[in-house]
Order: C-alpha cells, then structure tokens, then sequence
C-alpha cells in the first residue's frame, strides 16, 4: 500500500460569487521515499490540494489515507498525530517565521509542541542547523539576519523536526533568486537520500520539478489531466496542455519565453466558478475537436502507468509530435 493515498479529493469554496470547485475529484499515491511533482498554471488548484491532503482545509468528499490510516476525518489527538507524519514548507518561509523568535525557537516549535523537554529540544534543534547547512550559531539569531535561501533552510529544518515520513513543498523555491534555487533543491534531494522522506514537490514551472520528481502530475482548473513518470512525460506529453507547460518553461532569453508562451498557451484560465462545458481546456486547445466542447474526456490509462485526459491521441501522432514539440521548445 502506498504510503499516501488520496482519492476522489474534491474541495469546494463557498465564495459570494458561487461555489469554486479548486480541486475536482483527485487522486493520486505517493510512495515512501519518492518524489511526485504537481505542476499547472497559477489558480489550477496545487496549494488547495497540498492544504486539503494537510487537512488545513476541510474536503468537501473524498479521501485522504495515510501509513493506511484514513485521516480524512481525524479530529483532536489523531489529526495532531497525523500532522507529524506529514509537514508543509511554503514558497515564504518569511511568512511563516516570527520575526521576534529567534531561529532556534522556531525549528523547535513543533517539538516543543510535542512535549519534548527543553534539553532533547536544544540538542534537535542543533543537529537539525547542521543537517541543513545553516551555520551552527544560527539558533540565536533572528529571521532578518538571513538571507531568502537561508530562511528556506529554517522552514526544511522546522519541517523535518518530527521526522515525517511525507513533506508537501508547495513552490519552495519559487520566490528564491535563480542562483540559490540549486542549492535549496540539492539540499532536499540530499536530505531525502538520508532520510526517506516523500515529497509533493508543488510548482508551477515544469523545469523545476521535472528533474527533481520520479513522477509527475499535471493539474489543469482542479483536474488531474496527466501523470506519469517524469522521463516519459518531459520527452513525450500526452497531453496538449502538458505541451504547453513545457513551452512555457522558461528559456535563457526572456523575449523569446514571451513570445513562446504566447503562440503555445493562448488566453487565459477560465474561471473555476463557471468551468467550460466538455474539456476545460478547450477553448485554448490546438488540437480541439467538435467534441471537446460537449464531452469531458476522462482520465484514461495508458501503459507504463501513464494517465491523461485527452480525446486527441498526442502520443498516437508520431509526425505531429515533433512538430508540436520543436515549435514549442
Ligand atoms: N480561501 C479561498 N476562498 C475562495 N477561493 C479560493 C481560496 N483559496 C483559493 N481559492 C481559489 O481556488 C482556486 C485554486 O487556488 P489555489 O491557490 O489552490 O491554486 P494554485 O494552483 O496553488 O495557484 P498558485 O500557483 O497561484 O499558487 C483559485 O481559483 C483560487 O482563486
Ligand atoms: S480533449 Fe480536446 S480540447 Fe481537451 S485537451 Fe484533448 S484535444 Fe484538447
Ligand atoms: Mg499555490
């Protein structure tokens, strides 16, 4: 059994505009020690999934399953359980960091949460500033003292405190300069091979995750529209919107990544408060055909544990591919 589990996850905001559905009926496995990359557009639901999973927003049906343990519904002393299991680390760590605690008091929050007697905590908190590569005076100084990346390190040192078995990373790097992205990245990835953990890595740049993740899903306006192992997908997309992420990955000149995303990912989302009829996608899909319009394709599987969503067969069109692909890229 997969060590997480969710299953037809649907959460639904109740807004004065209507109810948005920001995550639709989602489901996915994460295995112990793997890493699941989550991409799509901004506003396609990745962060509401990642809190939903967290139980930091209720699911309006569905199923959440850890280490075999429905906790879809755990209150009290089983959801404070739960939450060691699993962690979060967010694209601003600055946010989640009281300015006026000193470093050293932040890591050990959740341990201090715990129960854990002052000295366990002092000796954790240590080792966790050196797992991290955080210098070993850093327990005593305060959040402005250090930089983007070095406050990224706090929020994964914080995270791993309780040693959890699954950390959803929801854009970690993403507000980070270009040049300290790698490092933050190598960090995680090092400290996976040390302690097993499983990653959700959220992002909403293909390029981040595709390297890091074993397998990819791809979400599009609160829909799982294709998954599978990264390899397959980065080489090969099954689906037209997937190819149009990869497209819009960015590239080194920044005139040619505008016109890029331009000519491959036209217009914009739609609302999730008045979703398309058929495929959501429709309306901005090179390949769409009449019956897109009317008929919501399902998540199929494929072999080699692809899924997509797709009327078109993308991977059926081995002339077209490339061409897709090359204009794309
Ligand atoms: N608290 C909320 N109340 C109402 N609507 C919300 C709330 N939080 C998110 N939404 C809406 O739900 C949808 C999904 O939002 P979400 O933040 O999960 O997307 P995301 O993929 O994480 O986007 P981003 O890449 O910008 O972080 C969006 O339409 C958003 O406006
Ligand atoms: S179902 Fe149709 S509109 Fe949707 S992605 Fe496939 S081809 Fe495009
Ligand atoms: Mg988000």
């Amino acid at each position: 059994m997969a060590l997480l589990s969710v299953l037809s996850l649907c959460v639904q905001y109740q807004t004065a505009q209507g109810t948005v559905r920001a995550v639709d009926d989602v489901s996915l496995e994460l295995e112990a020690g793997e890493t699941v990359g989550l991409v799509g557009e901004s506003g396609c639901g990745k962060s509401t999934l990642g809190k939903a999973i967290m139980r930091l927003v209720p699911a309006t049906d569905g199923k959440v399953v850890l280490d075999g343990e429905d906790i879809t519904r755990l209150e009290g002393a089983g959801l404070k359980a739960a939450r060691r299991t699993m962690q979060m680390i967010f694209q601003d760590p600055y946010g989640s960091l009281n300015p006026r605690h000193d470093i050293g008091t932040s890591i050990g929050q959740p341990l201090s949460v715990a129960g854990w007697s002052r000295h366990d905590i002092r000796e954790r908190v240590a080792e966790l500033i050196a797992q991290v590569g955080l210098p070993a005076d850093a327990a005593r100084r305060y959040p402005h003292e250090f930089s983007g990346g070095q406050r990224q390190r706090v929020g994964i040192a914080r995270a791993l405190a309780l040693r959890p078995k699954v950390i959803i990373c929801d854009e970690p790097v993403s507000a980070l300069d270009v040049s300290v992205r790698a490092q933050v990245i190598n960090l995680l990835q090092d400290l996976q091979e040390r302690t097993g953990v499983a990653y959700l890595f959220i992002s909403h740049d293909l390029s981040v995750v595709e390297h890091v993740s074993d397998r990819l899903i791809v979400m599009y306006l609160g829909r799982i529209v294709e998954s599978g192992r990264s390899e397959d997908i980065w080489q090969q997309p099954a689906h037209p919107y997937t190819l149009a992420l990869l497209a819009a990955a960015p590239v080194a000149d920044p005139k040619l990544a505008r016109s890029r995303r331009k000519t491959v990912l036209q217009g914009e989302l739609p609302s999730p408060l008045n979703p398309p009829q058929g495929c959501s996608f429709h309306a901005r899909c090179p390949m769409a055909q009449e019956r897109c319009r009317t008929e919501r394709p399902m998540l199929g599987q494929l072999s080699g544990g692809r899924a997509v969503a797709c009327h078109y067969d993308l991977l059926a069109q081995p002339a077209e591919l490339p061409r897709a692909l090359s204009a794309a890229r």
